[in-house]
Formats: structure tokens, sequence, C-alpha cells
């Protein structure tokens, strides 16, 4: 199984597991991937949509690996026993989303040791949710495939505060493990700060001024952030 740029790095912050699920698979690559690549034993591929779980059935069936991977209709993390996982991958939904089925399924979700995460919107709710109910974000890369920037998050229970709200938009593990990539992340995001401040500008109401002070004070950490990491890219 040839995986995309993203997959893969999620793939790749699979630890050595046992027992792997994959949440919303849709197609069913990353847990096809991670059996052939013997990255796990077994895999429990979960979709809230049944027409999803067909379609990763017969990719299943084509790579011959229906042994060891098990398809499952169901809800966030409910359709898994206590118990039954190590890792778990949600990955390609949005981040709000992504904490409501760790809420949802918190006994289950107490007894998974590794989970790889990967909010495509929402980045910043997702860690405000993980660092105020027991967990800690223990690892993150950033990916870049077709223009976009994606982050993959790897997060275990324990205990995790941040020194600046910045670090609930720009993870904090970006900037410890120098990622490459992380300066023309914070770049895209001020460039867009400064297009909405300027559109802003042409507007004379109390709200829009309110927004723009907000956008400046934003701002002002981007580049502060941005001075750090400018020297990080490849
Ligand atoms: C964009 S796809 C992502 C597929 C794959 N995980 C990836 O990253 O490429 C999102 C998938 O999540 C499924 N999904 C949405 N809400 C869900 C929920 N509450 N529980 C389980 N699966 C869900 C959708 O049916 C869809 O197949």
């Amino acid at each position: 199984m040839q995986l995309s740029k993203r997959l893969q790095k999620i793939a790749d912050k699979v630890p050595p597991s046992v027992r792997v699920a994959d949440i919303g698979t849709d197609h069913g690559y990353v847990p096809v991937y991670l059996i052939e690549n013997k990255i796990a034993q077994t895999v429990i591929a979960t979709d809230i949509s049944s027409k999803s779980i067909k379609k990763a059935e017969v990719i299943i069936k084509n790579h011959r690996v229906e042994d060891k991977i098990y398809t499952r209709v169901g809800d966030g993390l409910l359709p898994l026993e206590i118990g039954e996982v190590d890792t778990v991958i949600i990955a390609g939904m949005g981040g709000v989303l992504i904490g409501n089925m760790l809420k949802d399924g918190l006994d289950i979700a107490e007894k998974i040791d590794t989970f790889i995460l990967q909010p495509m919107m929402g980045q910043e709710k997702l860690r405000h949710y993980l660092l105020n109910n027991g967990f800690a974000i223990e690892d993150e890369v950033l990916v870049y495939e077709d223009k976009k920037f994606y982050e993959v998050m790897v997060a275990r229970h324990g205990s995790q505060t941040v020194e600046d709200d910045i670090y609930y938009e720009i993870g904090y593990n970006l900037i410890v493990n120098h990622d490459p990539y992380l300066p023309k992340f914070i770049y895209k995001k001020m460039d867009k700060t400064k297009k909405l401040i300027s559109h802003l500008e042409k507007q004379d109401t109390q709200t829009a001024k309110k927004r723009m002070d907000e956008l400046k004070t934003r701002l002002l950490k981007y580049e502060e952030v941005y001075g750090w990491v400018q020297k990080f890219e490849i």
C-alpha cells in the first residue's frame, strides 16, 4: 500500500503496537499499510458510514489482509471495547469532533496508550481540549501536501501546560523539534492575518475595530515566533 504524504506521516507516528484502531477510516488505507508493514498485529477500522466501511472492506480484501483487519460501523470510539486497542488514529476530521469523540468515549480512551490525531481544522480547540482534559501532546509534525498544511499530533495521558496561549495554535513541539515547515506555516498565518486586517481597516464599525485590535495583537505574536523559527527552514 502506497500512502499519500499526509497518511504516511500518520502511519510513521504509530508506535510498534499490537492492536490499533483507525476511527473514521473511510478508505482503510492506513490499516492495510500498518498490517502489510508489520507495524500492527491487528487493526480495527471503524467509520460512522457503512458506505465507507464497505469501500474499505473491498480494499482490505484486495490486499488479502482481511484476517487481520476487523471493520465496524459506529460513532467515534464507541465501537471499541474497553482495553481492546493500544493506539488509536483519528485523522481527517475537525478538531472539535475529535475532542468530542475522546470525551464521549472516555472509558475507552482511558485504556488507550497513544492517540495519533490529525485535525483538518479546529487544531487550536483540539489542543485546548487535550491539555485541559488530562492529555499531553508529546510529539507533533507538519505535513505539506497539495499546498496545504496538516498537523499530526501524538498525545498520551498526562499533564501539560502552555506558557503562552499561542502554543494552542502553534504546537510547542513543532518549535522544540525545529519542524522544517514551521517558518512557512507561520508565514502563511501572518499573511492571512495581514489581509484580514487590511480588509477590516476599510470598515468603520466598533466590531471591526475590536476584531482588528485582536488580530494586530495576534500578528505581533506570530512575528515574535517567526523570528525564532526562521532558521529552521530547509
Ligand atoms: C475525510 S474522511 C478521513 C478518512 C481518513 N481517516 C483519512 O484521514 O484520510 C472522514 C471520515 O470520518 C468519518 N466520520 C465522520 N464522523 C464520524 C464519527 N463520529 N465516527 C466515526 N467516523 C466518522 C466519515 O464517514 C469519513 O469516512
